[in-house]
């Protein structure tokens, strides 16, 4: 049985889908053999991973809770890891979403809103932990930040009083390297360039913490 990990967070452009590709692309260069669930809408993340060259993931879109929640064990039983990038909005198929994953990692830009949304992701992290007994770990980490601001660190210290999930050490900062990957069918790999390099280990040192998370 696979592993499942999922991005979740309802509120949109925190950075879901970007580090749902990154993290398969990741993994299946490590000879990881990975399945890449879409559940939002818009299909981002699948239209990404097939227009990649080279590309050994595949990938499958799902929408509702009901489909979540029937074929998550189904396509995780097929993989070493099913990556599921979580939709913006639907509180119903995130909450199907975290019935189902070993691990729920949340995106949050630190700003005001997105710290709001973040608690209600939380909200429904503690409901599920609640109705099965503990599981889906869950973990935060800031995505997006922008070097120098003050936000930034009262976002860290707001987040980490959260007991039930657990506050990453690595912050994915603002890049325009990274906003580019997606129109050049890409990861932050295949670009060169100082602060795409520094975008990249920033993802190998998040990745690496995720993965310390499971058992
Ligand atoms: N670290 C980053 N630096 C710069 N741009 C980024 C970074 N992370 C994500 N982006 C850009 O921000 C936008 C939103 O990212 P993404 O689509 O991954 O978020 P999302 O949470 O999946 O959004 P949605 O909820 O709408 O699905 C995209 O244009 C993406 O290229
Ligand atoms: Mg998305």
């Amino acid at each position: 049985m696979g592993v499942v990990i999922a991005l979740v967070n309802q509120k949109g452009g925190c950075s879901k889908s970007t580090t749902a590709v990154h993290m398969s692309c990741w993994l299946s260069e490590g000879g990881d053999k990975v399945h890449l669930l879409d559940a939002d809408a818009q299909r981002s993340s699948s239209i990404w991973i097939s227009s990649m060259e080279d590309n050994q993931i595949a990938a499958t879109v799902l929408q509702s809770a009901d489909e979540l929640l029937e074929q998550i064990p189904e396509l995780a039983a097929q993989c070493d890891y099913l990556i599921v990038d979580g939709p913006a909005g639907l509180a119903e198929s995130t909450r199907a979403i975290l019935f189902r994953t070993d691990l729920a990692v949340v995106p949050c830009q630190p700003t005001g809103l997105d710290l709001q949304s973040a608690s209600d992701a939380v909200r429904l992290i503690k409901q599920a932990q609640s109705v099965r007994g503990g599981a889906p770990k869950a973990a935060m980490f800031i995505s997006r930040a922008v070097k120098g601001t003050k936000l930034l660190d009262e976002a860290i210290a707001l987040l980490s009083k959260t007991k039930e999930v657990t506050m990453l050490k690595t912050v994915v900062h603002q890049k325009q390297a990274i906003a580019d990957t997606f129109g050049q069918a890409a990861t932050i790999w295949d670009l060169l360039g100082r602060p795409a390099k520094s975008s990249a280990q920033e993802y190998e040192k998040l990745f690496k913490e995720i993965l310390g998370m499971l058992p």
